[in-house]
């Protein structure tokens, strides 16, 4: 026997106890759903899918040892023992003394932009988030996007696309002050250019360039254990640790942080506003009550609370992300041999189509990502999501749409669903739809919300 051979791959480090049918649909039928969706994937009725990667949202698989914590929710009203145990873990894990819930991300995020954000101030960021910048904007701040420029080319191989230029992000503390600056936003891993890591030594570069100007650093937390492993993976002197160990040195770089728990803690529903800061607490404590609820459950059931605890145990063990961004580089390996344009590196969360790559003849007034991911659910039963033109929204100033750099299809990968033969019947499907690339046309809005439109806009087929 041969015993040379070492190649390992990502496999699971977990099996299946349960599993959810599926409906198999034909493509009529799907022509006929996307069709009564307005062209918006987010309209379609969720049976009609086969592979829904739409987002890792929420949409993970809990362990067997989340599900028995469901059940051992304390239903009080008040003083939930499962508070305790998630408020136990975030000091543990994230290293941050105090700790809100709040029903999900962007929870946290008002409550942190009400408390931080004074009408007239600019809140710089490593690129802007949707949910995250709205929230800034509706509290009077101006987002100003400090990313790298390489973060806006798809084809940059940088290790950390992630990281904020530090020229751009004191270009503007000076132009606008250090005191109408009440916080730089740092997402850690960046949605919206691709799942890209920032590095440590640029999160600390960061925090010192702050600290002595009084600005404080409001880490976006969301991803913040898929970005610790590429740190392990990339960073020079970091390979030795554990992802726990990088991810607390992470947190230690910042005053405060949100979290949507239904990324990276493995739970369908739940997030946290954590801080160092007494009186932000006492702020954040008293905000809650107004839009969430009591401090100790934040618009969240104990059994809730108890599964986010626990996710927080299971998110940090290596080996568990190491098979969940191994899976995600498997699916984006299959797409680079088949020659499809995807966004490089591979990032953490998602797989992301570059839609002007693959459909050079629709400008982006065609909305070529929106047509993309239309014809991805057609092509195959696949769900997928525009982040372009039409998640960029309109500025809130002039009216007109933002013209974004990236013009990009996500394939997001939740956490311990799909298997590797759902992966393969993805990389078929896009493979297929690349090959009849010629044959697509864009698309008209035909009804547009105020607030995110990507949700609820509505399209029709250009003739
Ligand atoms: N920050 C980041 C980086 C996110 O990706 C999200 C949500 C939020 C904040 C808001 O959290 O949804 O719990 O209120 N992203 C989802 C997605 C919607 O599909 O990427 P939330």
């Amino acid at each position: 026997m041969d015993t040379s051979r070492t190649r390992r791959s990502w496999a699971e480090p977990y099996k299946i106890k349960m599993v959810e049918r599926l409906r198999m649909t034909t493509p009529e039928e799907r022509r006929r759903a996307i069709d009564e969706a307005g062209y918006n994937t987010f309209l379609l009725h969720s049976d009609m899918v086969y592979v829904d990667l739409l987002t890792d949202s929420g949409t993970s698989a809990m362990s067997d040892y989340q599900w028995a914590g469901m059940m051992m929710g304390d239903e009080a009203y008040s003083g939930s023992a499962n508070f305790y145990h998630l408020e136990a873990n975030v000091q543990r894990y994230y290293g941050y003394p105090y700790v809100v819930p709040t029903h999900q991300g962007r929870g946290a995020e008002h409550l942190i932009s009400q408390i931080l954000i004074s009408d007239g101030d600019t809140v710089p960021g490593n690129m802007y988030f949707t949910t995250t910048r709205l929230h800034q904007e509706l509290a009077g701040a101006q987002f100003v996007d400090v990313i790298v420029d390489e973060a806006h080319d798809p084809t940059s191989l940088l290790p950390f696309k992630g990281n904020v230029d530090l020229e751009k992000l004191r270009a503007v503390i000076a132009r606008v002050g250090a005191d109408r600056v009440p916080y730089v936003c740092v997402a850690a891993t960046v949605n919206m250019a691709g799942g890209q890591p920032i590095s440590l030594e640029n999160m600390k570069a960061v925090y010192e360039l702050c600290l002595p100007l009084g600005i404080k650093v409001i880490l976006d937390a969301t991803r913040a254990v898929e970005n610790a492993y590429f740190i392990q993976q990339r960073e020079v002197g970091q390979s030795g640790r554990s992802v726990a160990e990088i991810l607390f040195e992470m947190c230690s770089y910042s005053d405060g942080a949100t979290m949507s728990g239904k990324k990276d803690l493995l739970v369908n529903i739940g997030g946290f506003l954590a801080m160092r800061d007494e009186d932000v607490y006492a702020e954040a404590r008293s905000l809650v009550v107004v839009y969430e609820g009591m401090h100790t459950y934040g618009g969240l059931a104990g059994r809730d609370m108890e599964a986010m605890a626990r996710g927080i145990e299971e998110a940090v063990q290596d080996d568990h992300i190491k098979a969940r961004v191994g899976q995600v580089e498997y699916l984006g390996n299959l797409l680079i041999d088949d020659g499809v344009p995807i966004v490089r590196p591979i990032g953490g969360h998602a797989i992301y189509l570059d839609a002007t790559q693959f459909l050079p003849h629709l400008t982006q007034d065609m909305f070529p990502a929106q047509t993309l991911a239309a014809e991805l659910y057609v092509e195959g039963g696949i769900r997928a999501m525009e982040r372009g033109i039409v998640s960029a929204g309109r500025d809130p100033v002039t009216g007109n749409h933002r013209y974004p750099k990236l013009e990009l299809v996500r394939l997001t990968i939740p956490r311990r669903v799909y298997t590797q033969a759902h992966l393969d019947v993805v990389a078929e499907v896009v493979a297929d739809l690349y090959d009849r690339r010629d044959s697509i046309k864009g698309l008209e809005m035909t009804f547009e919300p105020k607030y995110l439109r990507f949700f609820q806009s509505r399209f029709r087929p250009l003739p």
